[in-house]
């Protein structure tokens, strides 16, 4: 019997989503739970829903120390279920203690995409977040790939590093249920 097999039937507990912006994070999210029979939490909702705005207006109001503080504090007081999927906001895992956090509490999975397919994804969404609001084409894809570097040092320090190139639900939960 393999891992999987021996697995099939354990509980995933707390399993958080990392990564850049664009990665799928949400989506990917939102499949897996529906597919595992899990709630899932989207913690920059969450954050939105507690500061009675969107991202973008929480950081022109008050910039983003302040919305890295809320961030995390959100990430530490949620009460969550026995077990939950649950999508982190891409500058997340990179302040404070944050990684140590989430890792002591659940597992994380890191979804990893090159800065090119990134910046292809995020051309039409980019006005809702606040950093890359004025960058577009090669520009943008600089951006990504500096950020990328700065951040993959903590988002490597994820449980499970999974290639998001075609990365679907099924594969997902197969990688969980093999190292529950
Ligand atoms: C951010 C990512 C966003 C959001 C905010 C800052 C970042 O979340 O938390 O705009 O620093 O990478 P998504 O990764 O869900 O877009």
């Amino acid at each position: 019997m393999n891992d999987l097999q021996k697995n099939k039937n354990k509980e995933a507990g707390l399993i958080f989503l990392i990564g850049f912006m664009g990665c799928g994070k949400t989506t990917l999210g939102r499949k897996l739970a529906s597919r595992m029979g899990y709630p899932f939490i989207d913690l920059d909702h969450v954050l939105e829903a507690k500061a009675g705005m969107t991202i973008a207006e929480y950081f022109s109001a008050h910039g983003e120390d302040a919305f890295r503080k809320l961030e995390s504090e959100i990430l530490k007081e949620t009460d969550y279920p026995e077990n939950a999927i649950i999508s982190t906001g891409g500058g997340l895992p990179c302040f404070f203690d944050n990684m140590q956090w989430i890792n002591g509490r659940g597992r994380s999975i890191y979804i990893q995409l090159p800065p090119k397919t990134l910046a292809q994804r995020l051309s039409n969404e980019k006005n809702q977040r606040p950093l890359l609001r004025d960058k577009q084409g090669d520009a943008l894809v600089k951006f990504i790939a500096e950020k990328l570097e700065e951040r993959e040092p903590f988002y490597k320090r994820a449980s499970i590093i999974a290639n998001g190139l075609g990365l679907n639900a099924e594969r997902t939960e197969e990688m969980i249920k093999a190292t529950v």
